[in-house]
Formats: structure tokens, sequence, C-alpha cells
């Protein structure tokens, strides 16, 4: 079995490339990224050495480049993470979301449907979407996978175009594929300018905390490693054509949230209960900012026995540890263009 992991040194990608190369030693995983920005192959250290990995520096938006490396390794399965992901980015770019996430998208379709031309058994190709493209939601109700598309940001817009394009090659082409829609994830190795690792950065140097708005918005917040374990029950056992949300029943308004994250490094940092809070600050409110998302996880749940294994406090407290112990990944992320981005981002807010 030869697969391709697009996206792996990202945050969410790095925790699958982690889980199917310890996991699965039979497999030859090979994992194409471009490095951006949000690319860092120290996130894969402790793997990069393993028989059974291997890691392709190219972009997807280069179709000659895509389709070579398909003719080169017969690839059985693809797991498709590789995107441009912070939605405050895909409103001051909206065209470098077009790029990746679409056109990025449509090259390895191509490649793959080329690839497995006349013989699609056993193979598999896995788009990994979120629950942005279903829209926002008011005080009621979940996203269900029948849930009409609806995304009112240029980085929902980019997704949702990408999972039409990967239905359309379905019922096209019949390429054999899953696609797997899951809420805010959070953990480890996440690039500090999502705001869970953005503010816990922003404490232990305190800085202050930019609440966008009224900070009345929710987000349904699932740990990373539970999404990766997810990915995995989904691209071996999902059904084909099938659409699988992913999430963990766990909404929190973003204010809520904050004043946890701020008692928890409070805790961890020995200062006094409610220095960190002091650090909040109310900022003009992101365009367009979505009210609330909230998953309906129970498909998976029910048909694939996939469930969340840690409760949020826990999983914020095994997230703050790492960022904390890991002073030198952060501190290293946010050198150079990350301060031009923070600049172009909070100044005059
Ligand atoms: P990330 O921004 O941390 O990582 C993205 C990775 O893709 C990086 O390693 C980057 O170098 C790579 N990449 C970007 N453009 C590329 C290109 N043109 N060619 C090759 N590689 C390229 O993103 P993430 O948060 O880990 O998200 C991964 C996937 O999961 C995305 O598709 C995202 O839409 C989806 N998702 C994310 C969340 C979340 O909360 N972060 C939730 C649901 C779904
Ligand atoms: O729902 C899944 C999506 O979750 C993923 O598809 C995206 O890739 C991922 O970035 C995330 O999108 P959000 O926009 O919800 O995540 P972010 O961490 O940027 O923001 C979470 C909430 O916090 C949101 O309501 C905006 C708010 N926020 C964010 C930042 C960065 C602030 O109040 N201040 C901030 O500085």
């Amino acid at each position: 079995m030869k697969l391709l992991i697009t996206g792996g040194a990202g945050f969410i990608g790095s925790h699958v490339v982690r889980l199917f190369v310890n996991k699965y030693p039979q497999y030859q995983i090979v994992n194409l990224d471009k490095l951006t920005y949000a690319g860092n192959l120290e996130n894969l250290r402790d793997v990069e050495k393993a028989p059974n990995y291997q890691f392709v520096k190219g972009d997807i938006v280069d179709a000659d480049f895509v389709n070579a490396l398909f003719a080169q390794h017969q690839f059985d399965g693809v797991l498709h993470l590789a995107a441009e992901s912070h939605v405050d980015r895909s409103i001051l770019d909206p065209l470098a979301f077009v790029q990746t996430n679409v056109i990025g998208t449509v090259n390895l379709l191509n490649a793959a449907k080329q690839s497995w031309q006349g013989n699609t058994e056993g193979k598999r190709f896995y788009h990994i979407s979120t629950d942005e493209v279903y829209g926002s939601l008011d005080e009621g109700g979940y996203f269900l996978e029948t849930t009409p598309y609806d995304p009112q940001s240029p980085y929902s817009a980019s997704k949702a175009a990408s999972d039409h394009f990967v239905r359309a090659y379905h019922n096209t082409y019949k390429l054999p594929m899953v696609i797997s829609n899951c809420s805010n994830n959070y953990g480890s190795h996440q690039f500090p300018e999502k705001l869970i690792p953005l503010f816990i950065h922003n404490i232990q140097h305190n800085k202050p905390l930019p609440v966008y708005g009224k900070g009345e918005n929710v987000r349904d917040w699932l740990w990373v490693e539970d999404h990766a374990r997810a990915i995995d029950v989904i691209y071996h056992q999902g059904k084909d054509g099938d659409t699988y949300n992913i999430g963990g029943f766990n909404e929190w308004k973003n204010i809520d949230l904050i004043h946890l994250l701020c008692q928890q490094m409070d805790a961890k940092l020995g200062r006094a209960e409610g220095t960190s809070a002091q650090l909040i600050s109310y900022v003009t409110d992101r365009a367009g900012h979505d009210l609330r998302y909230a998953i309906d996880a129970q498909k998976l749940m029910n048909e694939l026995g996939w469930k969340p294994s840690v409760t949020f406090e826990e999983g914020l407290a095994k997230t703050i540890d790492w960022y904390l112990e890991n002073t030198q990944w952060l501190d290293s992320v946010t050198s150079g263009a990350y301060q031009q981005y923070y600049q172009t981002q909070y100044q005059n807010r």
C-alpha cells in the first residue's frame, strides 16, 4: 500500500503522518508539502527516519509536478490535507486560497484519475474538509452531512469548491473517494495564527489577547489527535462516495474558552488567578465573522464507532503543556515573516 499524504508538514497533517507511519509499518507513506509559512518539518522530527516514510517538497498547484509524482509512485490512496487554512489570511488574499484549495485539489484529482484509470480496485481519494462549508448557525441546530453548503468566507468558499470537485469526479469519472468535514481543531504543532496557540503565545509574553467583536462567536473544538484517529477510521472503513462530519459535541463561546485558557495558564505559569485575563482586549470584529459552528457527528460515531478520547479540559491542558515545553518551536515560528503578518492583521484593529 503506497499512500500520498498532502500537507503533512502542517498542523493536522503532521499528526496524520505520525499516526499512519507508526501504526502501519507495512504502508509506504509519501508526504508532499510545499512548506509554506504553515509547513514545518520540525513537526515530524520523530518519524523522519522511519523506513516507511518519505518527504517530497512540492506544490500541488504545479500540475506537471503532481502528474510526475503519481507516475513515479503509483499511489493506492491519497489523504489530501494541503490547503491554505486561515480565514483571516483568506480575507487579505483570496486568490492564494483559490490556487491551492481549488486548483491544487483539481490537479490531484486529475492525477489520481489518470493513474487509476481502468483499475480503481483498492484505490481511494480522501479529501479532508471543514465544517465551515456549511456556513453559520444561529443559536439552534447542528451541521449534518445533508446540510446545504453556504460558505461565507473566501476560505470556506474555496474549501466548498474543492469538496464539489471531489464529488463531481466521483459522479462523472467514478473516482473512488470519501470526504470528511471537521470542526475546529486544537493541539500541539498548530501555527500561532489560530486562536488557541496565538493566545497561549501572547499570554506567555504578556501581550494583549485580541478578541474579535464581543467574543460571542461559538466554535466546536476537537483535539487534533482525535481528528487524526477519525481520519484513520474513515480512510479504512468509510463508504465509497460518502461524507462524514467529525466533531466532539464541544461548543464554546470564544470568551468562555479564553477565560478557561487564562485560568489554566495562570495555574501553569504560577501567576495569581485573574492575571492573564487582564490581557483580554476587544478589537474590531473579523469581516463576515460566522456566528456559530456545531457539528452533529452521530453518523461517524454510530456507523464507524469513532468517539473522542479526551474532554476539552484535558485536551487543553495537554496542549498548553506542549507549548510551554516547546518554547523553541513557538519562538522559531514566530520570528521573521510572522511579525509582519501580526502587524498587518492586528495593528489599528
Ligand atoms: P495548516 O495551514 O497547518 O497546514 C497546511 C499545510 O499545507 C502546510 O504544511 C503547508 O505547507 C501545506 N501547503 C499549503 N499550500 C500548499 C501547496 N500549494 N502545495 C503543497 N502543500 C501546501 O492547515 P491545518 O490546520 O493542518 O489544516 C489541514 C487541512 O484540514 C486543511 O485542508 C483544512 O482545510 C482542514 N481543516 C482544518 C481544521 C482546523 O481547525 N485547523 C478543521 C477542519 C478541517
Ligand atoms: O471550523 C473549522 C475551521 O476552524 C478550519 O476549517 C480552519 O482551517 C481553522 O482555521 C478554524 O477556523 P476559525 O476561523 O474558526 O479559527 P480561528 O482560530 O482563526 O478562530 C477561532 C475563533 O476565534 C473565531 O471565532 C475567531 C476568533 N478569533 C480568532 C483570532 C485568530 C479571535 O477572537 N481573535 C483572534 O485573534
